[in-house]
């Protein structure tokens, strides 16, 4: 299937999505049993997947969409980092960030240096899908869907230059034409 200007073939089918799905809510259900979680998918990637999961899990909890965005400012750091639409208090709430994938890692490390001030009681991650470059990082979500390797993909939320999201499966860049840029 050719998106823009690259082909994709499909990796991963939208009924083995909703299998896992339904397992990692099982899992969180589980661990959170007595709790009530506020969920925070980070935008844009994670709508699909946040949507999905949120309406398995069980326990009662809440949802805040954010979006993380990150600029060359004129700050010490030179670097100013903004958690965008969140607008409920984090203070002593059992976070659980939505992630579609985890590639470097970099996201969830600065989203999670800008909780850190917040006094959340408790942070953990759920990532759709991990690459493999990220399992070397220091952020270790507590619920993977699946481990994946190097391969740029898209669908079921991921996008490619903006285009794909909204496809029910996910597919894998076939190594054919070149991929540019991707989106959040
Ligand atoms: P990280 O900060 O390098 O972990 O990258 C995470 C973000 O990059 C994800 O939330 C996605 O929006 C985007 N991303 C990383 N890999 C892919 C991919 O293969 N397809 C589409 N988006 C990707």
């Amino acid at each position: 299937m050719k998106i823009k200007d690259i082909e994709f073939r499909k990796f991963i089918s939208r009924e083995k999505i909703a299998e896992k799905v339904a397992l990692l809510a099982r899992q969180i259900d589980e661990d959170y049993k007595g709790k009530s979680p506020l969920f925070l998918p980070i935008l844009n990637g994670s709508f699909i997947f946040a949507a999905d999961l949120t309406r398995q899990v069980q326990v009662p909890c809440r949802v805040t969409f954010v979006k993380h965005s990150s600029m060359q400012g004129a700050s010490s750091a030179g670097q100013l980092k903004t958690l965008i639409g969140l607008q409920e208090s984090l203070f002593n709430q059992d976070l659980v960030l939505v992630e579609d994938i985890m590639d470097t890692g970099l996201t969830l490390t600065r989203v999670l240096e800008e909780l850190q001030s917040l006094g959340t009681k408790s942070v953990e991650i759920v990532t759709l899908l991990r690459k493999a470059k990220a399992r070397e990082h220091a952020v270790q979500p507590r619920y993977i869907g699946f481990e994946i390797g190097e391969e740029f993909v898209l669908g079921y939320g991921l996008d490619y230059d903006g285009w794909g999201r909204n496809l029910q499966d996910v597919y894998k860049y076939t190594g054919q034409g070149k991929p540019g840029q991707v989106g959040n």
